[in-house]
């Protein structure tokens, strides 16, 4: 075929009742342009296509009774066998692990995810462990369906794929790379007063021209913050520099 694009190196395919919701904000700034360029590519799958009676029913009650509706397994299972190969599969959930910076890296480097959103009250387990879904969450917290919480997962392994964020200092620095929320960032005027009528200066540090001190200024203020903040974080990040300073030794 000599037209035919050559197939990005991360491909996502997204199984989901609301197809229309892709790529969403997904087209737009660094992951649009880096779709526009074919760095990425999205194929969605409707599993309403795969229905056969009248109603294009996906969903039907709980066995055992309760609220709400479940996905049916027979229809997931057929929209899956027509897009085969899955590569990683994974089903977004509040009940999944949580969503890291470090998933975010390790997905990235897949070729292909293939993503399941949950409506309703969720889909049948039986599917998630035929195809040995890897469940994640994007939080504590409960949505209307898993297509938010996938747009949230996409954007955050889009931005770490080779070339569609500028420059790899960026991702050196930001937060969670090094295991520290990031330190405050400030630009011109150096001098600024808000509504409050408190002028305010940049920390004197920034404007020395001293990189060694703004590089020691930003790491106490990553520290501080993280322990202020995230507790959670700061632990892991005093034992994960204690084990390595004892590698040192
Ligand atoms: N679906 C609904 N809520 C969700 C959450 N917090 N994370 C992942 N998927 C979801």
């Amino acid at each position: 075929m000599k037209h035919a694009k050559p197939e990005a190196a991360f491909r996502v395919k997204v199984i989901t009742l609301f197809p229309e919701m892709f790529p969403g904000h997904l087209g737009l700034s660094l992951s649009g342009k880096a779709l526009e360029k074919g760095a990425w590519s999205i194929e969605t799958v409707n599993p309403r296509y795969y229905t056969t009676d009248l109603h294009k029913t996906v969903d039907d009650s709980p066995f055992g009774g309760g609220a709400g509706m479940v996905m049916k397994p027979d229809i997931l299972d057929k929209a899956l066998k027509a897009h085969l190969p899955l590569g990683r599969f994974i089903y977004m959930t509040p009940r999944g692990t949580p969503l890291t910076q470090k998933k975010a890296e390790e997905l990235a480097k897949e070729p292909l995810l293939t993503v399941l959103c949950g409506r309703y009250e969720g889909v049948d387990e039986r599917v998630l462990e035929a195809y040995k879904a890897e469940e994640i969450s994007v939080g504590d917290y409960v949505l209307s369906g898993g297509e938010q919480a996938c747009m949230i997962l996409l954007d955050a392994v889009i931005r770490l794929l080779p070339d569609v964020v500028g420059n790899a200092d960026t991702h050196a620095e930001e937060s969670f790379q090094n295991g520290l929320l990031e330190y405050p960032h400030y630009t011109r005027p150096a001098e600024w007063t808000g509504p409050d009528g408190i002028p305010r200066k940049v920390p004197d540090v920034l404007t020395s021209g001293n990189h060694a001190k703004v590089k020691e200024w930003r790491q106490k203020c990553a520290e501080d913050v993280t322990r202020e903040r995230r507790p959670d974080l700061w632990s892991a990040y005093v034992s994960q520099n204690a084990k390595e300073s004892k590698k040192v030794k």
